[in-house]
């Protein structure tokens, strides 16, 4: 058991994430007491009487989780409602940093778009700001670029990093199943965002990609200067058409030697023996390059409850045990505006299926 000073959570948001996150919290207390002295005062979500699996007694509910952020009977504020960048989460993180709280996110939508602002108030008051869960679920690869590889030149990123396009495309390929069956597999599952829109278009892995992105390159996250193609649209006999190749939607980020950084999300053909082909259902892999490392590939689970939990927890662990860090690796002020080549020189091989 943990003998140091208590951190006190709040958690914002009870989906399948959030109601994850406070089950172990609640349950798996003795694992996470070696670690930390941790304690879950508060949640807040729509539904007080829901089920979700844990003892809601002694918490504090709120219906508004801005109250909930401005509570001042804690440390950090688990911020896992998610949706849009310019919804209520955002106003639950900005009123967590300006209450003193540290934030821990699992919002890639929020950070894609506001992460520079929102870490330079973290910074400003010395809080974390904290957000492995937002990149490729349970795969620690935030922590990977932020620290591990901190002493290399990255050169490219190239990762499958929504976990339901690639349940939905895996499942078509091996089970045979229509593109809208495989979707509502991967709902059921837990993996899909709330308006699965964002994963079937490609915006979710381009808001992956664009922290990734500013991560290894030191750029400020750019999801709207990427190009973005997603699996809409695509048809069993697309999936089942092509003669040794798999297809799987890929996130590349790549700095060119004039110093733009070329990032893209598009569905991509790869050979069935390539490394990034065998990476099937709710799985994400990430592909790192630099120097002197050579490359680095890391996968794991990409979606889902426990994946993302897991990440979450990896952060509350961090923060309260003191470890505090900009979200970016260096000061956010430091973060150079992104600068996508004029012109792109990549070349690709494209797949024409034609109705005779
Ligand atoms: N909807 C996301 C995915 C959840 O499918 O990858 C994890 O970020």
């Amino acid at each position: 058991m943990s003998t140091a000073k208590q951190f006190r959570l709040a958690i914002a948001g009870l989906g399948t994430v959030g109601a994850e996150v406070a089950r172990q919290l609640v349950g798996n207390h003795a694992q996470l007491a070696k670690r930390a002295n941790l304690r879950l005062v508060a949640v807040a979500a729509r539904n007080k009487n829901k089920d979700r699996g844990f003892a809601m007694d002694g918490l504090e509910f709120h219906s508004d989780p801005i109250a909930l952020a401005k509570r001042d009977d804690i440390d950090g504020v688990v911020e896992l409602i998610g949706g849009d960048a310019n919804g209520i989460a955002r106003e639950v993180a900005e009123t967590a940093l300006a209450n003193g709280h540290h934030v821990i996110t699992a919002n890639k939508a929020l950070l894609a778009h506001h992460g520079k602002q929102l870490a330079e108030m973290a910074e400003g008051k010395g809080l974390a700001l904290a957000a492995e869960a937002a990149v490729a679920g349970g795969i620690p690869v935030i922590k990977v670029i932020k620290e591990s590889l901190a002493a290399n030149q990255i050169s490219r990123i190239t990762a499958i990093l929504n976990g339901t396009c690639n349940y939905v495309l895996s499942t078509m390929q091996h089970a045979g199943c229509s593109f809208e069956v495989a979707l509502k597999q991967a709902q059921q599952l837990g993996y899909a965002e709330a308006d699965p829109s964002f994963d079937i278009k490609g915006l979710d892995a381009a808001h992956k990609l664009a922290l990734l992105a500013s991560l290894a390159f030191g750029i400020i996250p750019d999801p709207a200067g990427m190009a973005v193609a997603g699996i809409d649209g695509m048809s069993l006999a697309d999936v089942q058409s092509l003669e040794g190749h798999t297809l799987r939607l890929l996130a590349e980020a790549e700095r060119q030697a004039d110093g733009a950084v070329l990032c893209r999300v598009a569905p991509v053909m790869l050979p069935l023996e390539a490394e990034l082909a065998k990476i099937d259902g709710p799985l994400n892999a990430v592909t790192i390059s630099g120097d002197p490392i050579g490359a680095v590939t890391i996968t794991g689970p990409g979606a889902g409850a426990g994946a993302t939990a897991s990440a979450v927890l990896g952060d509350v662990i961090d923060v309260a045990q003191g470890h505090i860090a900009p979200f970016f690796g260096v000061p956010a002020k430091q973060l150079k505006p992104a600068r996508p080549p004029k012109t792109s020189t990549a070349s690709h091989a494209y797949f024409i299926r034609l109705h005779v």
